[in-house]
């Protein structure tokens, strides 16, 4: 085990890391817009576009929220390098799921697209998960650290909580008028635990500097 976790430490420290990261991260995006442009996504490919982008960027959230945990169960932290590039991949999908619903589903009409938000709640609900989102992604450079100051800069990402609640309300509703809860259980089981685990750290955090 020693030797994996070297071998792991080694591989996510080298100067390609990244770029490979990115290119993982990118993939099934890449293969979903290829699939638009040679019209290969069934029958009702908007649909699909919207749902698997959805899908994608519930997927990334615990993806990127895996990283710390992963990194204290088996000891490579190394993984935290590449916490922010799957914090932008989140971002990333979500711009792109919802560009899907403006373009596809409104036909770009600004008018279209508030009163839309404003009549459906799950789309109010997935709008409002996407704002804090943004403004995460817009503060996770060195520089807005450095602007903010650490303090107030992890005040500010405690948000991540919303986006996650958010997200998992907006994916229950979504399904809720189709009586379809499968997916919406594993993934809200899953964001829930990693979340409980940051809770239970944080709170460690803090007694440790009590005591
Ligand atoms: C935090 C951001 C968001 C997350 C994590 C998210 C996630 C999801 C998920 C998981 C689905 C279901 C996919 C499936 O059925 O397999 C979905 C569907 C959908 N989302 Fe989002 N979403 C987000 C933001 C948004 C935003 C901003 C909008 C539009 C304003 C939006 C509009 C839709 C629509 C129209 C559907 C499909 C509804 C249908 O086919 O009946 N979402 N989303």
């Amino acid at each position: 085990m020693p030797a994996v976790r070297m071998v792991l430490q080694r591989l996510l420290l080298h100067p390609w890391a990244k770029g490979w990261v990115v290119l993982l991260c990118a993939s099934p995006g890449a293969y979903l817009v290829y699939g638009a442009f040679t019209e290969s996504l069934g029958v009702n490919p908007a649909e699909t576009l919207i749902r698997q982008t959805g899908d994608l960027t519930i997927r990334a959230l615990c993806y990127v929220l895996m990283v710390t945990p992963l990194k204290d169960l088996f000891k490579i932290p190394a993984l935290l390098r590449h916490r922010r590039t799957l914090g932008l991949a989140v971002l990333a999908y979500a711009s792109l799921h919802l560009l899907s619903y403006a373009w596809l589903d409104m036909g770009l009409e600004l008018e279209d697209i508030l009163a839309d938000v404003f009549k459906r709640p799950f789309i109010f609900v997935g709008m409002a998960g996407f704002v804090f989102l943004a403004a995460l992604g817009a503060t996770s450079f060195n520089a807005a650290i450095k602007a903010m100051g650490p303090k107030r800069w992890k005040t500010l990402h405690q948000a991540v909580y919303v986006v996650v609640a958010l997200a998992v309300l907006h994916f229950y509703w979504m399904r809720a008028g189709k009586h379809r809860f499968d997916d919406v259980i594993f993934y809200g089981g899953i964001l829930a635990l990693l979340l409980l685990y940051r809770m239970v750290q944080a709170l460690r955090y803090r007694m440790s500097r009590l005591s």
